[in-house]
């Protein structure tokens, strides 16, 4: 593998400018952004003007035909990911695609068996994992400080939080609501802190209550004449190992805080919660809150992409893996199958991770 990395961007929208584009100029002459590949050309071509980057294509085929690419972000609606990952490492291209990692657990899994197959990297744009916050309490738990992990809760709520931007209110595109947009973020931080134990069950409910009718948006004003999706969804999930998750996800709920992500981690020696970062001990007869005084300050999209980077030129496999990917979409599916059922889910295939 050349010194260089040579990216190209598919999907010059939000994620794309915010996230990867100004991280990937951070790795200096490590990567060079060869080209950008989106359906609206206009968005193409803005996006190269504002990032100096060659080549601007209205197709990724076409890109991976006419460029010599080593490595893609993957920025593209949620429906698009699967045709995109496959295409680009059939293009011998390694993959970040963003979260989360397909519309179903069959296209998750054909994308780990493709990456596998082709021998390139497919990593997921769990940004999370790389908060300090996540990696200072993964070395407590990997160090046994909170015992065996038996309950985990997980929450993703916002007040009006439904974006005013974009195709997160389109079922057909997105594959769902708050649950596989911002629920999942948290559930993978969760079940990569518990060590991605086996799932057995999962049961979800999911309501449709405030998305489809006006009201204040503190995300910009969404479309509520086209919203498609849940705006909650709740669920409970069993593993394989005795543990369990309790999930909450909502783009709009009538609660106090208007954005609330957060992971709570009960073991039988200890307890944590992510934000703010606290772990919760019984220590010679005394009750104690244990908190961090220092953590490092590097932003979590700056990691990932660094790190993603750095495994591209190395041949690693960063820390969100394509078998962990199917796992997760496992779960997202099998609460949106037993919500639209009213019953639990049995996750019958078990995954090697
Ligand atoms: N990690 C995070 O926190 C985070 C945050 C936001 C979005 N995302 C994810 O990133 C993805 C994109 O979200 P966004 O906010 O950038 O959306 P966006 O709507 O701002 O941008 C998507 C872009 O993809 C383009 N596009 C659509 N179909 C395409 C295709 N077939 N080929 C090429 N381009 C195509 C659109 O024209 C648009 O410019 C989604 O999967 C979303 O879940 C992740």
């Amino acid at each position: 593998m050349a010194k260089t990395l040579r990216v190209g961007i598919i999907g010059a929208g939000g994620i794309a400018r915010g996230a990867h584009l100004p991280n990937y100029l951070k790795c200096g002459d490590k990567v060079k952004i060869v080209a950008v590949a989106d359906v609206v050309q206009e968005t193409a071509n803005k996006l190269a003007e504002d990032f100096d980057i060659p080549h601007v294509f209205m197709s990724y085929e076409e890109m991976f035909e006419n460029v010599e690419i080593d490595a893609v972000s993957i920025c593209v609606p949620n429906k698009f990911h699967y045709n995109a990952t496959i295409t680009a490492l059939r293009a011998g291209c390694h993959v970040l695609c963003e979260k989360p990692p397909a519309m179903s657990v069959n296209e998750a899994e054909e994308m780990r068996k493709e990456a596998e197959k082709a021998g390139k990297i497919l990593t997921y744009g769990f940004h999370f994992r790389h908060a300090p916050q996540v990696e200072a309490l993964k070395r407590f738990v990997e160090a046994g400080e909170l015992g065996d992990i038996y309950a985990t809760r997980v929450t993703a709520m916002r007040r009006r939080g439904i974006p005013g931007w974009g195709v997160f209110t389109n079922k057909e595109l997105q594959g769902g609501g708050p649950l596989i947009d911002i629920g999942v973020h948290m559930l993978d931080t969760a079940l990569y802190l518990m060590g991605y134990p086996e799932v057995d069950t999962v049961f979800g409910v999911t309501y449709q209550k405030l998305g489809t009718k006006q009201g204040v948006g503190l995300m910009g004003q969404w479309d509520y004449e086209n919203f498609s999706v849940e705006d909650m969804a709740r669920g409970m999930i069993t593993f394989k190992n005795g543990s369990s998750l309790i999930l909450e996800s909502a783009f709009a709920a009538n609660v106090e805080k208007a954005d609330e992500m957060n992971v709570s981690l009960m073991g039988d020696r200890g307890g944590a919660e992510l934000f703010p970062l606290t772990l919760f001990q019984e220590k010679h007869g005394t009750l104690v809150d244990i908190t961090p005084v220092h953590l490092p300050k590097k932003g979590f999209h700056e990691l990932e992409l660094e790190r993603f980077v750095n495994a591209c030129l190395d041949g690693t496999q960063p820390i969100s893996t394509p078998e962990q990917g199917v796992i997760i979409q496992q779960i997202i599916n099998g609460l949106y199958e037993s919500a639209e059922k009213g019953e639990a889910v049995k996750v019958s295939e078990s995954v090697e991770i």
